[in-house]
């Protein structure tokens, strides 16, 4: 079994998600970032979208293994719209962001673990 506070390289190799949403290993419930935010929203008006790393378990938040940083952003032009960096033991993994949205479109939510790599979430947000 692995260890949580070795580095897995393989994990550095693409943006990570969950193998079977519905049986998640420990691993992948300690990453991957959920999001919180309506379902639909009004054009141009901003609103709030959290994004919390970790389903049911918290990530780490120490020197040897922590979340570098937590970023929004959506599908059109895979474009990055806010990003926040964390300090270890000072910061723990959640974020709240303020956007708008001029068309519906799918939020991407990522983070970055200094031993884990890069997870992935998204959520399809309708603009009316
Ligand atoms: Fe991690």
């Amino acid at each position: 079994m692995m260890k949580m506070t070795e580095a897995t390289p393989s994990l550095f190799e693409q943006v990570n998600y969950p193998k079977d949403r519905n049986n998640m290993t420990d691993l992948e419930k300690k990453h991957w970032p959920r999001i919180e935010c309506p379902d639909t929203v009004e054009a141009n008006k901003p609103f709030d979208v959290t994004v919390n790393v970790g389903v049911g378990i918290d990530h780490p938040s120490e020197l040897a293994h922590f979340i570098e940083w937590i970023s929004i952003g959506r599908t059109e032009g895979n474009l990055e719209m806010c990003r926040v960096g964390l300090s270890p033991k000072f910061s723990h993994p959640r974020a709240t962001f303020r956007v708008a949205l001029d068309k519906s479109t799918t939020l991407v939510a990522r983070e970055s673990c200094n031993l884990h790599g890069i997870w992935e979430n998204k959520k399809d947000i309708k603009v009316k």
